[in-house]
C-alpha cells in the first residue's frame, strides 16, 4: 500500500492492513485508519515495540497528519502499563483530563478508562473536549477487553464532515461559522455514573473547593451558576464551530454539536439546550438529522481486538462510542 511507508527507519519490521469497508475507507486516495501490524514476528515483547517507537515516532506523527488516524493492531501490548510505555515512547507531554463531561478512572500513570456511560447509551461523535477552550491534541485508545457485541469506536475525518456539510446545507454551515456556539451544562455534586455527562463538578475540576471552580472557570471564559443540591449550571465561551485546521489549512468541524444535541440529556439537562448560537437560538432540527447522517455516511467503525492501539490526530478526526454487551474495556491517553 502506500509508498510513504517507507520512510520508518524500521519499515521491514511492519506492514500495513486492509480491511473491509466500512471497517477502512479511502479518503484522498489514503486509507483511513493507517493500519500498521508487525510482519512475521518481530516484537517479541512490550519493549520491543518501545524501541522500535522510538526510532520511528517522528515518521508516525507524518502518517499520523497523512491519515488522521492509525490503527497499531497485533503488537504485543498486553497490559495497562504496557500501554502507558507505549505512549510515552512518543513523548509527548500528557493532557491533564479538566473540564471534560465524562465520567473516567485513572488505571495508572496516564492512563484512563475510557467514556464509563451505561453501554446502552451511544457517545455521539466529538473532537474530545471541544466543548472547552483547551483541548487534547493526540489521543491513544487502547482495547483491554473487546465486548462480545457492539462497543466500536467510530472515527472520521473532519474535514470531510465539513465538506458534506457545506454541500447539503451552505446557509447553516455560513451561520455556525460566523456566529460560533455555546455549549451548556448542569454538573452533579458527585459522579453520576447512570448519565453520559455525569461528570460531577468536583472531579470535573479536580476541587472540592467552589471558590476554586469559580477561577478556574473564569479562566477558560465559562460563566456559571450555583443550583440547589450543590449542581453547577456552566454556559462556556462562544467557541468557533468550523476552525481552519493551522498544519493542513483545510476547515474541520471542529465542535461537539452533535455530541451535545443528541447526547447531553439525563435529569438535569435537556439535550435540546445543550448547543446553541451565543443569542440563545437552538440548533435546527433539519440540520442536525442532515448532520446525523452525514457523519453515519463517512465513518469507519473497525471492530475491536484485544490489544489494539488506535492513536488519533483529534484536530483532524471526530470519534464516538457504539452501544455494547459488556464486558468492555477501552483505557485512553490524552496529550497535550
Ligand atoms: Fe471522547
Amino acid at each position: 500500500m502506500p509508498g510513504h511507508l517507507t520512510t520508518l527507519a524500521d519499515d521491514s519490521k511492519v506492514q500495513t492492513l486492509t480491511l473491509p469497508s466500512p471497517e477502512q475507507k479511502i479518503f484522498n486516495g489514503l486509507p483511513f485508519p493507517l493500519i500498521l501490524t508487525p510482519k512475521e514476528s518481530n516484537f517479541k515483547s512490550a519493549d520491543d515495540t518501545v524501541s522500535w517507537l522510538k526510532k520511528n515516532k517522528d515518521q508516525i506523527k507524518c502518517l499520523l497528519l497523512e491519515h488522521g488516524a492509525i490503527l497499531f493492531r497485533g503488537f504485543p501490548v498486553h497490559s495497562a502499563e504496557k500501554f502507558d510505555s507505549f505512549v510515552k515512547s512518543f513523548d509527548y507531554e500528557a493532557f491533564p483530563y479538566v473540564g471534560g463531561a465524562a465520567p473516567r478512572r485513572v488505571i495508572i500513570g496516564n492512563v484512563f478508562t475510557a467514556n464509563e456511560a451505561p453501554p446502552d447509551q451511544l457517545i455521539p461523535f466529538h473532537h474530545e473536549m471541544a466543548q472547552v477552550p483547551t483541548f487534547p491534541s493526540t489521543l491513544f485508545f487502547y482495547c483491554d477487553v473487546p465486548p462480545p457485541e457492539g462497543g466500536q469506536t467510530p472515527l472520521v475525518l473532519s474535514n470531510e464532515v465539513y465538506k458534506a456539510m457545506l454541500q447539503k446545507n451552505k446557509g447553516f454551515v455560513e451561520e455556525l461559522e460566523e456566529k460560533g456556539v455555546v455549549y451548556n451544562r448542569v454538573m452533579p455534586d458527585e459522579d453520576d455514573p447512570a448519565s453520559p455527562i455525569g461528570r460531577g463538578w468536583r472531579s470535573t475540576y479536580q476541587t472540592t473547593d467552589r471558590k476554586e471552580v469559580e477561577t478556574k472557570c473564569a479562566e477558560q471564559g465559562t460563566s456559571f451558576e450555583w443550583l440547589p443540591k450543590n449542581c453547577l449550571r456552566t454556559r462556556t465561551a462562544t467557541l468557533p464551530a468550523i476552525r481552519t485546521e493551522s498544519r493542513t489549512g483545510k476547515k474541520t468541524w471542529f465542535n461537539s454539536i452533535i455530541a451535545a444535541y443528541l447526547g447531553w440529556g439525563d435529569v438535569r439537562n435537556d439535550r435540546k439546550k445543550a448547543v446553541t448560537y451565543p443569542d440563545g437560538k437552538l440548533m435546527h432540527e433539519g440540520a442536525m438529522e442532515t448532520l446525523e447522517n452525514v457523519f453515519e455516511s463517512l465513518a469507519i467503525y473497525f471492530t475491536w481486538k484485544k490489544d489494539d492501539i488506535v492513536m488519533i490526530d483529534n484536530k483532524l478526526v471526530l470519534h464516538s462510542r457504539r452501544t455494547f454487551t459488556r464486558p468492555r474495556q477501552i483505557l485512553a491517553c490524552l496529550c497535550k
